[in-house]
């Protein structure tokens, strides 16, 4: 009998807190029932319900019921038949809206700061003691901060969240989120105690000395706990007047810099009920309806530790130090277990890399990465800052007290807490590694927003680098949450005239205001990225302004010759031709990018308005994309001698669909090919042309290259890092020299997941598992075996189920497996050209390759 299973509400497992009224349903079977019809059951205050759903596809379908109210709460299950048969109800999944209007709020915003000067702040303890006269039978804490928070109830954390409530564009919005606090509550007296740091709202955050206060110049915390009793009545517990305030045991914390803490100061038991707080003072309180940003529930999953690292190697260093290595980049904290007198202080240091031996620490900038504990002298005592985040996969300890025993010092990665949905494997474990590297590149910089790297004072929501990402981030991770929200920042932010920063949120650092092509595109790619990943035509709804008014102010740049010129671009930035100093002076022409992006984009927009039944809006921008490629064709693919010695320009005539001409397609492969070998086989490219550059070789007939750049050792090349024993992506293809040394330009990071896009082309041409339809709803499975590679195999958790491709290559002799779930169709392209078109269900097939053996010994050549 079928079952349905993994049933989510706005693809979220855990529904706590949505923020819509009528969430959209989503669930997977566990056969191939390919069922007709579906309903659902929801089961709440009002008593019992059944619905019949709009579709059984289990994908993002409509929510059948009447919307529910703030804080509404029902027990959803799902049931689909197949032929007059209906399986059994799934377990049911717990949906509960948040408060979904901003007079739901009416709790104060908590203030214990004024003003201060622009040097690392101390954090803030806040307590308020409450009444209750019985135990709830339900009990809901709504929190955020201006700041970043932790909160407990009777000691108890309300969660493991980290840097709550993370990043957005607070002048627009603010995310709370809704913690089930029934167990942490007592009759009679209970204490809610939080402590609050700077994080975002306040402090210093940006590039090139940074900017202090972006937000704001006061830190609060806006939390508001709600009990119901057995009658199923709601109260508030009003806190206004109960709160008071202390300076925290934090002393100076920034996001960047780290986090000084003293255990001394922490008082005795203020975070249970009973103690005495006469001498605290009273922090000012605010009507919520002063935060002026708009309060959203939030949409994805929390950032929390994920997992912890053991030390692979320990070493005394001749200074005293302790060094260590976790064998890793992360983006995380040290958690230490100390047990040192009162008084004394333990400094941990963190690093990406050596270099000369000693901690690498000028790539940091000015984000110098230093927590310190000092000691209340009151025995072992675990200890992992709160308000900061590093990147680093070396640390040293200064002022260890005595020995390191095993188990005293984690690495605890910390990050967005998503669902892996991907996985790739071959035969080649260089190519492996790589691709491991991005996947914690990925998940390093998935810290609640989109960012480039986790460890130096940057940390931005840049779009360039999500753009040419998202692909491979929609494959690897259920990355919906993070994309979803960021998308509204990038709206939010959004000037009148269209124009998208270069980083969400726009910090005023210093970076040129104006627009950039490939990093603003990424307001009308994302949105279609994920509509083809994920099959959510809603986050195109979503979007649809945004992207709108995004080409609208691409068209502003282009001039009277029907391309842009003139305005400030990034281009194919850090082609590895261009100096250390401007990753801008890239091989192909910046103004070829940024006019083959408006046609990407407006093509994008005009495929958007076609779905969304707007026939103006899609003639409109189909012929902006036209009259653009039309100019583009005559100025740069009329004489290909200009471009023969760019490849990143040869890749965007081939994949960018600028030139139509089959012959002209043909000669540009070859230029291509040619200008690959050249190189031979080094990497030529940089953010725009590298994503594209292995399809555009093989798909036009030049696989043995693609494979012979994704294998190449020297460097530049995506394998150089690993064989420098890199572990994520690093942002230049020489962050590190082969000598060993740092890359001298200013801009170095060993952690930047941008060029791992090149592993969306291992997922679809590598192992052969390509999406044709939104949603994977129907893929096309076409392994291309070559690179001496004698497997490859790539599964995805898709919107319908899993979906896996496996080959094998043994002499003449290619073997694939396949898995299709309920709800996929695929088309099955073998190597011999032998065509299948499978269903759900698992399929085997064979195929003798000619020259299969040859295939599989060209791998040496290939290095
Ligand atoms: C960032 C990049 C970004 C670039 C563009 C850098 O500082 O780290 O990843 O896209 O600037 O200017």
């Amino acid at each position: 009998m079928t079952a349905v299973t993994h049933v989510r509400a706005e693809l979220r497992a855990d529904a706590l807190g949505l923020g819509t009224s009528t969430p959209r349903l989503s669930w997977h079977l566990d056969d191939a029932a390919a069922p007709e019809v579906a309903q659902a059951r929801a089961v709440g205050a009002a008593g019992e319900q059944v619905a019949d759903l709009a579709s059984a596809t289990g994908v993002l379908v409509d929510w059948p019921f009447a919307p529910l109210g703030s804080r509404e709460a029902v027990d959803v299950s799902i049931r689909v038949s197949s032929h007059g048969e209906w399986s059994d109800w799934s377990a049911p999944l717990v949906v509960e809206a948040g408060l979904l209007d901003a007079t739901d709020w009416t709790e104060p915003l908590v203030v214990p700061s004024a003003a201060a000067p622009h040097e690392l702040r101390p954090s803030h303890l806040l307590r308020a003691e409450f009444d209750l006269p019985e135990v709830p039978v339900r009990a809901r804490l709504y929190a955020t901060a201006q700041g970043v928070f932790t909160a407990a109830l009777n000691g108890d954390p309300v969660s493991d969240e980290h840097l709550a409530p993370g990043w957005t564009s607070y002048t627009h919005r603010l995310r709370y989120r809704v913690h089930d606090v029934t167990a942490l509550l007592r009759e009679g007296p209970n204490a809610l105690a939080v402590e609050l740091a700077d994080g975002w709202f306040r402090g210093r955050i940006g590039f090139d000395g940074g900017l202090w206060d972006v937000y704001g110049e006061h830190v609060g915390t806006l939390l508001q706990l709600e009990v119901a009793d057995a009658s199923g009545a709601t109260r508030i517990v009003p806190l206004g007047d109960a709160w008071r305030s202390l300076p925290g045991p934090a002393v100076r914390v920034g996001l960047y810099e780290g986090e000084t803490y003293d255990a001394r100061l922490v008082p005795f038991g203020w975070d249970v009920a009973g103690f005495d707080d006469s001498s605290w003072s009273r922090p000012e309180a605010r009507a919520a309806s002063s935060v002026t940003a708009r309060l959203e529930a939030a949409i994805g999953e929390p950032v929390r530790p994920i997992e912890a690292l053991a030390p692979v190697t320990v070493e005394r260093r001749p200074n005293g130090r302790i060094r260590l290595d976790f064998g890793q980049n992360i983006s995380g904290l040290l958690r230490i277990a100390v047990d040192a007198p009162v008084g004394h202080t333990v400094r941990l240091h963190h690093a990406e890399v050596l270099e000369n031996d000693e901690l690498g620490t000028r790539p940091l900038r000015l984000a110098i990465s230093v927590d310190s504990y000092t000691s209340a002298g009151d025995g072992p005592v675990t200890w992992m800052p709160r308000f900061t985040i590093h990147g680093f996969r070396y640390a040293e300890l200064e002022g260890w007290p005595g020995e390191l025993s095993d188990g005293d010092v984690e690495a605890v990665a910390i990050h967005t807490d998503m669902e892996r949905r991907g996985w790739f494997e071959c035969s080649d474990p260089m190519l492996n590694r790589l691709h491991e590297n991005t996947v914690w590149s990925m998940r390093d910089n998935f810290v609640d927003l989109p960012t480039d790297c986790p460890q130096r004072d940057e940390r931005m929501g840049w779009t360039g680098d999500i753009q040419v990402f998202a692909p491979a981030a929609e494959f690897l991770y259920g990355a919906d949450g993070v994309l979803t929200s960021w998308l509204k920042d990038v709206a939010a932010e959004q000037e009148p005239d269209g124009w998208v920063p270069n980083f969400v949120p726009w910090v005023e650092c210093g970076f040129p205001r104006s627009a950039s092509a490939a990093w603003g595109d990424a307001a009308a790619i994302v949105p279609w990225t994920m509509y083809e990943r994920r099959g959510d035509l809603g986050v195109l709804a979503a979007q649809y302004a945004s992207m709108k008014a995004w080409v609208d102010h691409l068209e502003l740049r282009v001039g009277p010759d029907d391309v842009v010129e003139g305005s400030m671009e990034l281009g194919d930035w850090l082609d590895p031709a261009a100096p250390p100093e401007d990753p801008g002076l890239a091989r192909t022409d910046k103004y070829l990018v940024a006019s083959s992006y408006v046609v990407k984009s407006a093509r994008i927009v005009a495929d958007v308005a076609a779905l969304l039944d707007e026939a103006e809006d899609e003639a409109r921008y189909r012929a902006l994309a036209d009259r653009v490629v039309t100019a583009i064709r005559a100025r740069w693919f009329s004489d290909l001698a200009g471009i023969a010695d760019a490849p990143t320009a040869l890749a965007l005539g081939l994949e960018f669909g600028l030139v139509e001409d089959a012959a002209v397609r043909e000669r540009l492969g070859d230029l291509l090919s040619e200008a690959v070998r050249a190189g031979g086989h080094h990497v030529q490219t940089g953010f725009v042309g590298t994503p594209i550059i292995c399809d555009a070789l093989a798909s036009s007939g030049h696989l043995d290259d693609a494979y012979g750049l994704l294998l190449q050792q020297e460097c530049p090349s995506w394998l150089y890092p690993v064989s420098m024993g890199a572990t994520t992506i690093w942002e230049r293809w020489d962050s590190m020299l082969p000598d060993g040394s740092i890359n001298p330009g200013d801009m170095t990071s060993f952690n930047h997941y941008a060029l791992g896009g090149v592993v969306d082309f291992l997922h679809r041409v590598v192992a052969g598992l390509a999406p044709v339809a939104p949603g994977y709803r129907e893929v096309e499975i076409r392994p291309r075996p070559g690179g001496g590679l004698t497997s490859a195999s790539a599964r995805h958790l898709s919107p319908f189920g899993l979906i896996g491709v496996a080959w094998t290559l043994d002499g003449d002799a290619f073997v694939l497996d396949v898995v299709v779930p309920d709800g996929v169709t695929a088309s099955v392209v073998l190597p011999d050209g032998a065509t299948h078109s499978a269903h759900a269900g698992t399929h085997h097939y064979t195929a003798t390759i000619e020259g299969g053996a040859a295939l599989a010994e060209t791998q040496e050549d290939a290095r």
